[in-house]
C-alpha cells in the first residue's frame, strides 16, 4: 500500500472496529490526520471517557496517557500504538521510593504530574497537568508538597506559591531539558521581533528568556492570538500543528535538532493500522485495586483543579 492508501485503510479499518483514534499533539502529522481527537493528554484521557458509542479506544502517544485513558473507562478496551512507546519521566521513579518519603516525611502531600506511571499515581495524593499545576498547588489542603518527577515544573509551581515548602525531585523530561540558553539566543538573533513560547519542562534560565510559558494547548492559543512572528520552544509537534494550521503565519521551531521526543515519534501509520486489527500495539490491562488507587489522584485534581 502507498502511503495515500494506507490512510485511506486506516479510516476504513477505525469504521469497521468501532475504534475511536486519539493522538497527542506530538505525534507525527500523518497520525494526527487519521486521529478522531487530538491535544493534550489529560484533555484526551477525558474526551475519550465521554464518547459512549466506542468501546474500542487507541491511544497513539506514550504509555502512561493509555494507561490514563484506561483508568478513566475502565469498560473501554485500550491499546497503546506501540508497546515500546514509554515516557522516561513517567519512569524515573520507584513508587518504593515514594512510600519511603512518606514514612520519613508523614506531614508532606505528594504531588505528581501527570507524566507518571499507573504506580506511582496510585502512591500520591493528587495529580496536576502542567496548566493546572499552580492552581492545584495552591489549593491543596497542605504546607508541605513533595513534587514529582519533573523538577523544572515543580520548580515553575514553587515561584508562584512561595508560602509552601516545595520539595523537588530531580527527574525532567530528556526532550526539553536538553535545551540550552545558547539555542534562546540563537532563535532570538535568527528572528529578531519574534515573541517566544515555551513549556515550563524546559530549564528556568531558557523559561526566564521567554515571554510566554504554558501547556502544550496555551502555547497553541497564545502563539494563534498574538500578532506576529512566535518561537515555539517544546515539541515540534506543536509547530508542526501550528504551520499546518496557519501557513500564513511566521512559526519557527527553536532546537528543532532537540525538540523532538523519541517515544512520541515512535508510532508510525503502519503501526496504527495494524493495531487496529489487532496485531500491534499493547492492550491495557490495569488491576482494579491499583486503578482505583491512581483514580482518587486524579479525582484530587479535578477537585482542587476544577
Ligand atoms: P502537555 O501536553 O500536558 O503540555 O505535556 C507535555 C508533554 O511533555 C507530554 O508528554
Ligand atoms: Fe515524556 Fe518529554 Fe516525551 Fe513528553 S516530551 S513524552 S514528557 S519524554
Amino acid at each position: 500500500m502507498n502511503h495515500a492508501e494506507l490512510k485511506q485503510a486506516i479510516l476504513q479499518a477505525k469504521q469497521e472496529t468501532g475504534t475511536l483514534v486519539l493522538a497527542h499533539t506530538y505525534q507525527d502529522p500523518d497520525i494526527i490526520d487519521i486521529a478522531d481527537i487530538t491535544g493534550d493528554s489529560f484533555a484526551l484521557s477525558k474526551a475519550a471517557a465521554q464518547v459512549t458509542d466506542k468501546r474500542r479506544v487507541l491511544m497513539c502517544g506514550v504509555r502512561f496517557m493509555a494507561d490514563t485513558v484506561k483508568i478513566l473507562s475502565p469498560d473501554k478496551e485500550v491499546i497503546l500504538s506501540h508497546r515500546k512507546a514509554a515516557c522516561p519521566m513517567a519512569e524515573q521513579i520507584a513508587p518504593e521510593r515514594v512510600r519511603a518519603f512518606r514514612e520519613e516525611h508523614p506531614d508532606v502531600c505528594v504531588c505528581a504530574y501527570i507524566n507518571t506511571t499507573t504506580a506511582l499515581k496510585a502512591e500520591c495524593d493528587v495529580c496536576v497537568t502542567s496548566s493546572t499545576a499552580v492552581k492545584i498547588v495552591k489549593a491543596l489542603p497542605a504546607e508541605r508538597i513533595l513534587f514529582i518527577p519533573d523538577q523544572n515544573l515543580g520548580g515553575y509551581v514553587r515561584q508562584f506559591v512561595p508560602e509552601k515548602e516545595i520539595i523537588l525531585w530531580d527527574g525532567c523530561c530528556p526532550t526539553h531539558h536538553s535545551v540550552s540558553v545558547g539555542d534562546v539566543e540563537a532563535a532570538r538573533a535568527a528572528h529578531p521581533g519574534a515573541k517566544i513560547a515555551v513549556h515550563p519542562e524546559c530549564r528556568k534560565a531558557v523559561v526566564e528568556l521567554c515571554d510566554f510559558i504554558g501547556s502544550t494547548s496555551e502555547i497553541i492559543s497564545y502563539a494563534k492570538s498574538v500578532d506576529g512572528d512566535v518561537i515555539i520552544a517544546t515539541e515540534r509537534g506543536v509547530c508542526d500543528k501550528l504551520r499546518r494550521d496557519y501557513p500564513e503565519r511566521g512559526f519557527y521551531q527553536l532546537a528543532p535538532h532537540k525538540l523532538v521526543c523519541p517515544n512520541m515519534k515512535m508510532t508510525t501509520l503502519q503501526n496504527v493500522y495494524d493495531a487496529l486489527l489487532g496485531n500491534f500495539g499493547d492492550v491495557i490491562e490495569i488491576e482494579e485495586e491499583l486503578r482505583l488507587k491512581a483514580k482518587r489522584s486524579i479525582d484530587n485534581m479535578l477537585k482542587y483543579g476544577g
